[in-house]
């Protein structure tokens, strides 16, 4: 029997496993139910966090789905099953693949948990959104996408690295799709509401830009055998927490987009409402002819990777 607010985490590789951890420890929800193919993995993963949050007096109890039927009525499922990018496998192999995987996964969520909210991890970030919501059937308000927040959370990072001082202060903006085209918005970012062009200086603003810009692949030359998995994760439960307890808090999110900013039928990175409902509200802010252009490009950029699955016909492909 249910009790309480449940969350499901399909892949319990590095970012399900520490979105999972995160929140266990802010104890958010009753249940977190870990799927993975890797099932012993999964289990030894819930078993360890269930421990961790009896250590800090969390009620949040961490269990394994041993299928997709045991991801029944969960208030919120977050998606990160997907294949990391192999030697040999092209930028396409890989969209297919990870279709493929959210495909199957979406359609039990659909089935089992039909009054979920998604929340899309796997990459290609956006393109995953989309084959989620087409997947789903849901309404576009239940099926959102992760990046902004970790986008803008890096922005903000390396502003801070930039001035030396302004920690915690710092407001980041960035729109568009998760790529190397995402759009960062030093007009909108401020440190404790200073403007960005009142603390640094052009140069420096261009460089925190192309920095964020390509923030993941800084940690995968690092790391070499995978990707980021703290801030995103951090930044998937900032979403899921917001969703349980009904914050309204405005987050940048991939939502598709229904001619907000001009663009329709593509999922975008925007500023949305989070609350019990989902992506409740798009907020459409004031963008400038370059911000314009650049948002367009990212869009641009989304739109290949869904022409490409449906130049596999992926979409009739059922
Ligand atoms: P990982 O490889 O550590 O974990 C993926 C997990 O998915 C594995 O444990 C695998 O067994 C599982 N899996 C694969 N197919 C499955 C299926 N059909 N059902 C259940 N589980 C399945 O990868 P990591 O680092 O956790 O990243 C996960 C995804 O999130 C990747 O696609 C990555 O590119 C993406 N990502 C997206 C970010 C964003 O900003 N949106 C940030 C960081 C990662
Ligand atoms: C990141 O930005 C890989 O999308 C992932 O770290």
């Amino acid at each position: 029997m249910k009790q309480g607010k449940r969350v499901g985490i399909i892949g319990a590789g590095n970012v399900g496993a520490t979105v999972a951890y995160s929140l266990a420890m802010l104890g958010s929800c009753h249940e977190i139910i870990l799927r993975d193919n890797k099932i012993d993995v999964a289990r030894g993963k819930a078993l360890d966090m269930s421990q961790a949050a009896s250590a800090v007096r969390s009620h949040t109890v961490v269990k394994v789905a041993e299928g997709m039927e045991d991801l029944t009525n969960c208030d919120v499922v977050v998606v990160t099953a997907g294949s990391p990018r192999l030697p040999g496998m092209s930028r396409d192999d890989l969209l297919m693949i990870n279709a493929n995987i959210t495909r199957e996964v979406i359609q039990g969520v659909a089935k089992y948990s039909p009054d979920a909210i998604i929340i899309m991890v796997s990459n290609p970030l956006d393109a995953m959104t989309y084959v989620a919501l087409k997947e789903s059937g849901f309404d576009r308000s239940r099926v959102i996408g992760m990046a902004g927040i970790l986008d803008s959370s890096r922005m903000a990072a390396f502003i801070q690295e930039k001035l030396g001082y302004g920690g915690g202060q710092i407001r980041a903006s960035v729109m568009g799709g998760h790529g190397d085209d995402m759009v960062p918005l030093p007009r909108y970012s401020t440190v404790a509401g200073v403007p960005l062009s009142d603390v640094l200086s052009e140069d420096e603003i261009d460089e925190v830009v192309d920095r964020t810009r390509h923030g993941g692949a800084e940690i995968v030359g690092h790391l070499k055998t995978g990707s980021a998995y703290y801030a995103p994760a951090k930044s998937t439960s900032i979403m899921v927490d917001a969703i349980l307890k009904d914050t309204k808090q405005i987050h940048p999110c991939a939502v598709f987009l229904e001619g907000e900013y001009g663009y329709k039928d593509v999922v975008s990175g925007v500023p949305v409402m989070l609350g019990a409902n989902g992506a409740e509200k798009i907020i459409e802010v004031t963008l400038n002819e370059k911000e314009q252009e650049m948002f367009k490009n990212s869009c641009a950029s989304v739109q290949d990777l869904i022409d490409s699955l449906n130049k596999n016909n992926f979409f009739e492909d059922q």
